[in-house]
């Protein structure tokens, strides 16, 4: 797959990202998840970027596009998405269907290229979706693509991106569903000293830590959230939410996440698990 060169807007090199994650979105847009309608709460979102007026150089979404592996519901996804008429790049999550992504989203107008490259950043988009299964794993050859782009582009820093957070978050339930070789992806990636960070979706909350020079960045889900810190499963009635980050060339990195304001997508009580 060919790499995408861009060349980042801001003055001084930074490059500015949008970060969407988890939308899943069904074939019926009536559909709801867990009490929210996941099309009119990724459309929401859309909505709310769109008049907050930043400026960023792309889209990364991290993620759970569907909800049904439909190529309708991708379909939804590619529409909406144009809306903010940015280049979009993504991963496949767990409730996605890889293969029909990279099949379908290029004649949609989603881009498909796996590592985009600017003068002081490159982004490596990798793949921890095991078929049909909650948790993730990264197979050696994804944690090879990223030693090859390092080595094809030894300057840049990296931010890696990928659905499954490789640590714990102290949540029982989340934490049987994490990358479950997190270890062989920590110990690899720190090898490649140009990783700055990681950035994920999956844990549906916001997170940010630093671990030995790596930050390790998840942002809410456009669709439901869940409540962090729980042992068992349970949402969040906080509102779906987006996240800006800006890489500057100095390899530092300044991120703010923001959500709906006056939140109508609130789940349903009482449900255990989905
Ligand atoms: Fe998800």
């Amino acid at each position: 797959m060919a790499p995408r060169y861009l060349t980042p807007s801001a003055n001084d090199g930074s490059v500015k990202v949008l970060q969407l994650t988890d939308c899943h979105l069904f074939a019926d847009k009536n559909k709801d998840l867990l009490g929210v309608n996941t099309y009119k709460s990724f459309d929401a979102v859309l909505n709310a970027i769109k008049a907050q007026n930043f400026d960023y150089d792309f889209i990364a979404f991290t993620g759970d596009i569907s909800q049904d592996y439909s190529v309708t519901s991708y379909e939804h996804f590619a529409k909406l998405i144009s809306f903010l008429g940015k280049p979009v790049f993504f991963l496949p999550g767990n409730h996605d269907d890889g293969p029909l992504m990279y099949r379908i989203f290029e004649d949609l107008g989603v881009n498909i290229a796996k590592n985009v490259i600017t003068p002081s950043w490159q982004f490596v988009f990798l793949n921890s979706e095991v078929y049909a299964v909650p948790h993730g794993w990264i197979e050696r050859k994804q944690l090879d693509y990223a030693a090859f782009c390092q080595k094809r582009n030894p300057e840049q820093h990296m931010a890696l991106l990928v659905h499954h957070m490789p640590m714990l978050v102290n949540s029982a339930w989340l934490d049987t569903q994490t990358m479950h070789n997190s270890d062989e992806f920590n110990t690899y990636i720190r090898r490649l000293h140009r990783v700055k960070a990681v950035i994920t979706g999956h844990i549906h909350q916001e997170f940010d830590e630093t671990v030995r020079d790596i930050r390790y960045i998840a942002t809410p889900s456009t669709s439901i959230q869940f409540m962090p810190k729980s042992n068992d499963f349970a949402l969040d009635n906080l509102a779906p939410g987006w996240r800006y980050l800006t890489f500057r060339p100095d390899g530092s990195i300044q991120t703010t996440v923001y959500r709906l304001e006056n939140n109508i997508f609130i789940p349903n009580d009482n449900v255990d698990g989905y």
